[in-house]
């Protein structure tokens, strides 16, 4: 799915993603790990084109995107969401997802202006598309409410719906569970296996461990922002590099 070769991002004199040479498998749960300020958000920003890297290449099913803009990208399959959800709160769910996708559609101020036929098709169809997103989450008995009065995994599983409603084939999750408590946690794993099985390839960052080694197919390690392991949950977990990066932090729970 995507082929990242020597990949570096560097901030004036620190290099947030040093050199890293990495695969996300098609179909897979691909998870990404590393103590705070490891690089995993820089390496999400990297591949989604919302910065440039200062070196090295990503290419998205054979397709060289190191260069390309964060819109383009996006129009090619790839969608994300981020550590914090930002929602318009006086809003229902539903409209949240209306504006997210409508920022997609062709129509322009002068459609509006004149209400014309192609406004008025493209709303119905955004309204479609804004609900199927919202029951493929587990959302559509509370899209008429307010977002400011759901739940964090609510919230979570918003987010969730507007990267489904771009139709990805890959999606980058950046913490889906973080600030969740187990049960929610739980659901949410199982959420990310649905986009699974549904057919979009998840690349995501975690610092739950358990969530990790229960739904990851493949793990990569990141440290100072150098790729020090990558494996299955199996081989990280015994890995000494990784468990000597996670001692010298303050990941309890790892
Ligand atoms: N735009 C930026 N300008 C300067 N430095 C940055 C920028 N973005 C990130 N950094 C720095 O790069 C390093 C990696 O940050 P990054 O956000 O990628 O870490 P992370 O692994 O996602 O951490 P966390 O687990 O806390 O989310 C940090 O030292 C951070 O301060
Ligand atoms: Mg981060």
């Amino acid at each position: 799915m995507l082929e990242i070769r020597n990949l570096t991002k560097a901030f004036g004199g620190l290099t947030a993603v040093n050199n890293v040479t990495t695969t996300v498998e098609y179909g897979k749960v691909n998870a990404i790990i590393g103590p705070n300020g490891a690089g995993k958000s820089t390496f999400f920003n990297l591949i989604s084109g919302a910065i440039l890297s200062t070196s090295g290449q990503i290419t998205l099913r054979g397709r060289d995107i190191t260069r390309l803009g964060a819109a383009r990208i996006a129009t090619l399959g790839l969608a994300r969401t981020f550590q914090t959800t930002a929602l318009f709160d006086a809003a229902t769910v539903v409209d949240n997802l209306i504006v997210g996708h409508r920022l997609r559609t062709r129509s322009g101020l002068l459609d509006v202006l004149l209400n014309s036929a192609r406004l008025v098709r493209e709303e119905k169809l955004c309204r479609e598309k804004a609900l199927e997103a919202l029951d493929f989450v587990g959302l559509a008995h509370i899209r008429d409410r307010l977002a400011a009065d759901i739940t964090q995994e609510q919230r979570r599983r918003v987010a969730f719906a507007l990267a489904y409603a771009t139709q990805p084939s890959l999606a980058l999750l950046d913490e889906p569970a973080g600030g969740l408590n187990p049960e929610e946690t739980t659901r949410i794993a199982e959420l990310i296996r649905k986009f699974v099985t549904h057919g979009i390839t998840v690349c995501l960052i975690e610092h739950k461990m358990s969530m990790i080694m229960n739904i990851a197919d493949k793990i990569m390690v990141l440290n100072h922002g150098e790729r020090i392991a990558e494996g299955t949950p199996q081989e990280i977990r015994s890995n000494p590099a990784v468990i000597d990066a996670y001692l010298g932090s303050d990941h309890v729970e790892a």
